[in-house]
């Protein structure tokens, strides 16, 4: 298939680019590299053993989203673009709208006018709100907990409301847990600009000696040694769950299929920890200190129906996150070159 792949050049997207180009589809890539550096582009090139066509422009812009399909015919379309930081998304909530909205309604009318129905979209399990129970199931109600989240949460029901329009489409409403890892070759990863939000990248600076020690959000929680519980999921596992998604798209007969991508385990801020000093060989510094708000106890998946409708599962294990992760680090302390 061609498939159009938008925020390509980010950390989900360019690991599921390999996996896209590894099966045969010819992949096609836009990305305005507000959150990406171009520098990715070459090093998925050595990835993927050729040149990979790359579009750089702003997916909210409709006349070029338009203008892109006008030229090229796509089979299917995976839409990572967007923007993704939770706490950002509460300081700049108009931004967040704008964009994951915009973006995907561009996308969207632009698929519609080309014949282009099928559709793999990067939702969250943020859309399970902060009272889910675990391990959380795809048929649970949805709802958020800031602007980022809202955004997921509508963009779930706008497709949902879109593909009732025309019985062909096909869309996978992929809900992933906490993405982490790297690629093996320890040559693309994530790079996020400024201090991590997250725990991995975080944990990985410390491990590097860019950053001075990890604050641990909370040793009061209702869990094992008192430390919040998430679903890590190594990105490369993810990825080969967007390639499972796509395949299936093409032989159902539902218009809108909804699937956790998740390990179906929880792993608390210490055993990340500890798992992650293992794989760089060295005790890390950290100091326990207040929750971080907003913040659940337990957070993990019920992957059940992706297992037995996708044939998909999760395999890499903590320790292989974190090795991955490590390499990553080790090789690119400082991300991807300018
Ligand atoms: P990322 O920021 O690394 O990738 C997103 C890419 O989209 C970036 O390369 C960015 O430059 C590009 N982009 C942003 N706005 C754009 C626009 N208007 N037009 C064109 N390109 C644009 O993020 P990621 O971690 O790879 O996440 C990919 C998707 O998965 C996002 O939709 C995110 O919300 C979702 N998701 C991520 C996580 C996570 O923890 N990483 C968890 C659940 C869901
Ligand atoms: C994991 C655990 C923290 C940093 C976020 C988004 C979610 C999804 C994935 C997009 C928590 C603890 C963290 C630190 C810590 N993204 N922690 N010290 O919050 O589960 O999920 O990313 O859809 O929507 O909310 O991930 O990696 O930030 O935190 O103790 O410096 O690590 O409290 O328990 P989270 P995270």
């Amino acid at each position: 298939m061609r498939v159009l792949v938008t925020g390509g050049a980010g950390y989900i997207g360019s690991h599921t680019v390999v996996q896209l180009v590894a099966a045969g589809h010819d992949v096609v890539v836009v990305d305005n590299f507000s959150n990406a550096k171009p520098t990715v582009v070459p090093r998925l090139e050595a990835l993927t053993g050729g040149p990979l066509e790359v579009h750089a422009f702003d997916l909210t812009d409709r006349d070029k989203t338009e203008s892109l399909f006008s030229e090229r015919q796509f089979d299917a379309v995976v839409h990572f673009a967007g923007l993704k930081a939770v706490g950002e998304s509460v300081e700049i909530p108009l931004e967040y709208y704008q964009t994951n909205l915009d973006s995907t309604f561009a996308l969207v009318r632009a698929m519609q006018r080309h014949g282009c129905f099928r559709l793999v979209f990067s939702s969250s399990a943020t859309v399970y709100g902060e009272h889910a129970p675990v391990p959380m199931r795809e048929d649970l109600p949805t709802s958020a907990t800031s602007p980022y989240g809202w955004t997921k949460v509508m963009i779930e029901q706008v497709l949902r409301d879109v593909a009732k329009t025309d019985e062909r489409w096909r869309i996978a409403l992929l809900r992933y847990f906490n993405p982490v890892g790297a690629h093996a070759s320890g040559t693309i990863g994530e790079d996020p600009s400024g201090i991590p939000n997250n725990l991995m990248p975080f944990i990985a600076q410390v491990a590097v000696g860019k950053l001075d020690k990890l604050r641990v959000f909370g040793n009061d929680y209702d869990t094992p040694d008192g430390t919040a519980m998430r679903d890590y999921i190594h990105v490369e596992d993810l990825a080969a769950g967007h390639l499972a998604a796509l395949t299936r798209l093409g032989s159902t007969d539902e218009r809108v299929s909804t699937w956790n991508l998740g390990t179906g385990q929880g792993t608390s801020v210490l055993e990340v920890l500890h798992a992650f000093e293992a794989a760089c060989g060295r005790e890390l510094p950290y100091e326990i200190v207040g929750r971080r708000a907003g913040d659940i106890a337990a957070s993990y998946a019920d992957p059940s129906r992706a297992q037995s409708e996708l044939g998909w599962r999760a395999t890499r294990t903590i320790e292989d996150m974190c090795a991955d992760q490590w390499r990553w680090q080790e090789a690119n302390p400082l991300g991807y070159p300018d």
